[in-house]
């Protein structure tokens, strides 16, 4: 007997009964019959792109107890919302999120478009989150594929083209599924389903609700899907990371250029980041101050979406007369979470401390 093709009303009927009953209980969601405020859909999908549920919660509840409407989000300084994403990633996401509260605040006169189209036109927005928030937030039949889904649909067919090409034919299999009515609900439902029973690793069968309707599973081998490509290799690059410390303890920050990665925020002053590897001499040249600059044991590793980054630390104890660059910040570490330090540059000043 060949397997079923999975069909999309038993699909529809068996997971939103499924996720009636198991599905999770997250701060921007809302049950059943209760209407969902756009914004936050839109603030919750923007920080759960990429990132994952665990991660976004205190965030999430932290921006909505400070910014409870998207005109207050709209009013925040620029740099209160970057300080506020520390540690969420991605910056961009952070600067994009602002801009858009301001153009919907202002331009749209404080409400979102309710289509996938409309979303996508504003920043920050690309096709996963437009679709998202029209389904989630406006009931609209749209289909966002997240890792998630894209996992649970290439198992539900069995499609077996590799990712990323794939992903053409797993987002338009998993349109046939998304359903008139309730298509944020089913979309959310995909979600838990791949977060917690089709996982990547010893998916959950027995107690999916889905067993019934899916290919990989009559061929008994959903961890197969979905295949993907052998990845290129991270390259490495290096930079060089100038500790400059002052008499009375303050060390040396300042700014980021505002494109590019990091773009906008607080570091310790570095050379660019580049495919070979500095010596010191030519290092210290770059150096924001002049000093006598020693080089600290060990380098500062941190992994970036498409490389690897390696620092070395330069140290030196600066006296005031050394100078005092343009736009340079002074602060003593134990006053750095006051600035918009990503990760990478909380990573270095644990390292000198150490
Ligand atoms: N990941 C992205 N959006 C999500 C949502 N609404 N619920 C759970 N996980 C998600």
């Amino acid at each position: 007997m060949s397997p079923p093709i999975p069909d999309p009303i038993s699909v529809r009927r068996r997971l939103l009964q499924w996720y009636d009953r198991h599905g999770r209980e997250l701060p921007w969601r809302y049950k059943k019959g209760e209407t969902p405020d756009p914004y936050r859909v839109w603030l919750s999908e923007i920080m759960l792109h990429q990132t994952t549920v665990t991660a976004v919660k205190g965030y999430f509840d932290d921006f909505t107890t400070r910014w409870p409407t998207l005109n207050d989000l709209a009013a925040a300084d620029l740099d209160a919302v970057l300080h506020a994403w520390q540690g969420l990633g991605y910056y961009a996401r952070a600067r994009n999120l602002h801009k858009c509260a301001r153009i919907v605040a202002g331009d749209l006169g404080g409400q979102f478009p309710g289509t996938a189209p409309g979303l996508k036109a504003l920043p920050g927005i690309g096709d996963y989150t437009a679709a998202a928030i029209a389904a989630i937030a406006f009931q609209k039949k749209a289909t966002p594929v997240d890792v998630n889904i894209e996992r649970v649909t290439a198992r539900l067919f069995a499609l077996s083209d590799a990712l990323p090409k794939g992903r053409p034919r797993i987002f338009e299999r998993a349109s046939t599924l998304t359903p008139q009515s309730r298509p944020g609900d089913f979309a959310q439902a995909m979600m838990d389903l791949g977060a917690g029973v089709c996982t990547p690793k010893s998916p959950d069968c027995g107690v999916c609700p889905l067993k019934v309707d899916c290919l990989s599973a009559h061929q008994g081998n959903p961890e197969r899907y979905p295949v993907k490509a052998a990845k290129a290799p991270r390259p490495v690059r290096y930079g060089v990371v100038f500790w400059a410390v002052r008499e009375d303890g303050r060390v040396m920050l300042r700014k980021r250029p505002e494109q590019g990665l990091l773009g906008g925020m607080i570091e310790i002053p570095s050379t660019d980041w580049r495919d070979q590897s500095w010596a010191q001499v030519e290092a210290s040249r770059q150096a924001p101050v002049k000093g006598r600059w020693r080089r600290l044991d060990g380098v500062v590793r941190h992994t970036f979406t498409h490389f690897h980054l390696e620092l070395m630390i330069l140290i030196a104890d600066v006296d005031k007369k050394a100078g005092n660059p343009k736009g340079a910040l002074w602060s003593t570490p134990h006053k750095f979470s006051e600035h918009a330090l990503p990760t990478l540059m909380k990573k270095v000043a644990r390292h000198v401390s150490r």
